[in-house]
């Protein structure tokens, strides 16, 4: 029995720091092929979680499903039940920027929003999550020096995959020069605030929504692994 409904771990099961794929199949791939000693503390709803090392450092890697609330869920109970410090999320996103092509590594730097996640904070004004500069710093210069060249800047987080309106509200946000369009950044970024611990999400460009193009499943593994690689040497 866990400490809450949605995770069977217990106090200590998690690592201080944790890697969180949408795709729980993608944290255990990560655990079976880049942890060492990893234990699955986790399968609630198949949103498999585990703790391994990595390079000696004790780490931890669990899904967080799709789309904000999911995220809001998962990331609110690691920090507020199990004591997690350091949420990283390593993620897929479509490519609202014309310079990013398939696969690019971008890290969001500060994630905006159509969702109403922040109203709950009943702030007096547009609250700006964003990611906590030490790990932005930390990823690109670890993409830097595997010759990565990652693009740093504003994502947005959307409650909406299939649009009532087409690209149309893509196309808006792309002027205001948002790198490119995934669903939970901005609640992991929140709940990180609100709680005073730190948070990152880098993502790989899956798609080009405004040209209708997506990724093969072999340019999805290769672009993850490359980018799991930055994030576990982060970690
Ligand atoms: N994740 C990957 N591609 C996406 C897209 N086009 N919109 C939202 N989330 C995504």
């Amino acid at each position: 029995m866990g400490l809450t409904a949605h995770n069977n771990a217990n106090m200590g099961d998690i690592a201080e720091t944790i890697l969180l794929p949408g795709d729980p199949l993608r944290a255990k791939f990560i655990a079976e092929n880049f942890l060492e000693d990893a234990v699955e503390y986790n399968t609630v709803r198949g949103m498999y979680g585990y703790t391994g090392y990595y390079k000696g450092k004790r780490i931890s890697v669990q899904g967080t499903g799709m789309g904000g609330p999911s995220m809001g869920i998962y990331s609110y109970e690691l920090i507020h039940f199990y004591g997690v410090k350091n949420l990283i999320r390593i993620g897929s996103a479509g490519a609202l920027n014309k310079d990013l092509k398939i696969q690019d590594l971008v890290i969001g730097m500060a994630a905006s929003t159509d969702s109403n996640f922040g109203a709950q904070y009943n702030l007096p004004g547009t609250y700006a999550p964003s990611a906590s500069f030490d790990l932005v710093k930390k990823a690109y210069d670890i993409a830097k020096e595997k010759r990565i060249d990652a693009k740093v800047g504003n994502i947005l987080s959307s409650d909406v995959f299939y649009s009532d309106n087409g690209m149309e509200s893509l196309k808006t946000w792309s002027k205001m020069n948002i790198l490119a369009v995934e669903m939970e950044a901005a609640a992991l970024y929140m709940n990180a605030a609100r709680a005073g611990v730190n948070a990152l999400c880098m993502l790989t460009i899956s798609d080009l929504p405004f040209e209708g193009v997506a990724t093969t499943a072999m340019e999805r593994q290769t672009a993850f692994t490359r980018m799991m690689e930055v994030a576990l040497e982060l970690a």
